[in-house]
């Protein structure tokens, strides 16, 4: 098992791929996508969890006051980052909500010297790390895009296409 792995994951990826390989041979019968959906949701009873969130990596990763990057989904080209406060992860989508510039002046460097706020480094506009709130710079009072995060195990998730 990998770190991101969690109990029932071989499973779901194993319906993923059946569910795939029937859809392609019983093609006339709805679309791959359909067909995917809904043997993922019999194989497990439930929606998976799998399904609908990924997996950044453990908060261990993320130096304590400190911050990292994440790449986009496949797919996309907007990542997200995290900003960690002992126990507490914030997430948010890596566009500066002045002109959708991601923020970072450095790979995973997104704090302030002082490690306190968020900075932008294109134009300066700082962030509260709490809650992506601009306090000063362009974009003074509006907000960073917040995504859901999910601590499990150590593991920090997050909804699949968040940072698309
Ligand atoms: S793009 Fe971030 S302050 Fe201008």
């Amino acid at each position: 098992m990998t770190a991101c792995d969690r109990p029932g994951a071989d499973a779901t990826q194993n319906s993923i791929a059946d569910a795939t390989q029937n859809s392609i041979a019983d093609a006339t019968r709805g679309s791959i996508a359909d067909a995917t959906r809904g043997s993922i949701a019999d194989a497990t009873g439930r929606e998976s969890p799998a399904q609908s969130e990924r997996c950044l990596g453990p908060v261990e990763e993320i130096p304590d006051g400190g911050s990292r990057g994440y790449a986009p989904p496949p797919g996309g080209f907007t990542g997200l980052f995290a900003v960690r406060r002992g126990e507490a992860v914030f997430v948010y989508v890596n566009s500066c909500p002045h002109v959708g510039l991601p923020l970072e002046i450095q790979p995973h460097r997104f704090l302030d010297r002082a490690g306190e706020l968020i900075v932008c480094a294109a134009h300066g506009a700082r962030f509260r790390p709490e809650d992506g709130h601009c306090v000063s710079g362009p974009c003074m009072g509006d907000a960073l895009e917040a995504v859901a995060t999910r601590i499990e195990a150590g593991m920090i998730w997050v909804p699949e296409k968040a940072g698309l």
